[in-house]
């Protein structure tokens, strides 16, 4: 008996990442982003940091434990005093239902975060609290290490629309089917050439029917084989010219070659 319980929590806490409540609309294959059904992508979060009083969103981020959401470096200033927004839909709305606001206790910033090269953009930011999980606040799953999806793999790219600095931010999340591109050819002369590396996943970029909906830190949610939703990337950097330029696929850090790293920061 005793055993058959502690198999159904195990199965039950296998499951219990990536699993949305309120399913994302699939259905739609447009050109540029589209809203997001409200609280679809339950491990999406703003990133906000106060300025004259004012708590501004400045970056996506995913929720990956009760405590720790997993952003981009590139999104973190010393100087900057944050706060994280959760279960949010419409960011113009302070206080939404299903949403909370999260202090922060310490951010990780990866030891090798080179911004000239933008090698190693990635952090954790640990809250000062572990928030309550619920049907508008979910985590996402991690792949497992090494993991490479193919070419044309059907991934989501989620966020407020601020995919580049000073970019503009829309009112509610808005999501945006972005299929993966292989390193071969994002890393060809004409594409991203000797700026993407192994551990960056590209995706989207054939100028056509990519979107233009991410957010700087944010998340690549790729389907896995159980239903389930994985983080596979967090939004790096793009083109300056815009979001959907030939050639110009969004670059991604690659979640799965940072596992270890991961794993070590969530234990402290
Ligand atoms: C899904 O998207 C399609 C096309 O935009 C739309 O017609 C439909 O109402 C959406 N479904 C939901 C549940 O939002
Ligand atoms: C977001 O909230 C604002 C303020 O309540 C409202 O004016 C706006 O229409 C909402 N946006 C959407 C797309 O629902």
């Amino acid at each position: 008996m005793l055993g058959i319980t502690v198999l159904a929590a195990i199965i039950a806490c296998a499951s219990s990442c990536g699993d949305p409540t309120y399913p994302p609309n699939l259905s739609t294959r447009v050109v540029g982003g589209e809203d997001a059904v409200p609280h679809s992508w339950p491990w999406q979060i703003s990133l906000q940091y106060l300025r004259d009083g004012v708590w501004r969103h400045t970056c996506g981020g995913s929720l990956i434990t009760d405590r720790h959401v997993l952003t981009a470096a590139h999104c973190i200033s010393d100087t900057l005093t944050y706060r994280v927004g959760l279960g949010k839909y419409n960011l113009t709305v302070e206080d939404e239902e299903g949403s909370v606001y999260a202090d922060v206790e310490t951010i990780y910033v990866h030891e090798k975060w080179n911004p000239i090269f933008v090698r190693n953009d990635i952090a954790i930011i640990k809250l000062a609290n572990p928030v309550e999980l619920s049907d508008t606040i979910k985590v996402a799953c991690l792949p497992e290490e090494g993991v490479i999806l193919p070419q044309d793999y059907p991934c989501y790219v989620t966020g407020w629309g601020r995919l580049w600095t000073d970019g503009p931010i829309a009112d509610v999340l808005q999501q945006g089917l972005q299929p993966v591109v292989s390193h071969s050819t994002c890393s060809k002369w004409g594409w991203w050439f000797l700026m993407v590396t192994k551990s960056m996943v590209c995706a989207g970029g054939d100028g056509v029917i990519s979107a233009c909906n991410g957010d700087s830190g944010g998340p690549l949610n790729c389907p896995a084989e159980d239903g389930s939703w994985q983080l596979h990337g967090i939004v790096s950097f793009g083109s300056s010219e815009g979001c959907n330029v030939a050639k110009k696929p969004v670059v991604f850090t690659r979640v799965s070659a940072y596992i270890d790293w991961i794993n070590e920061k969530i234990q402290l």
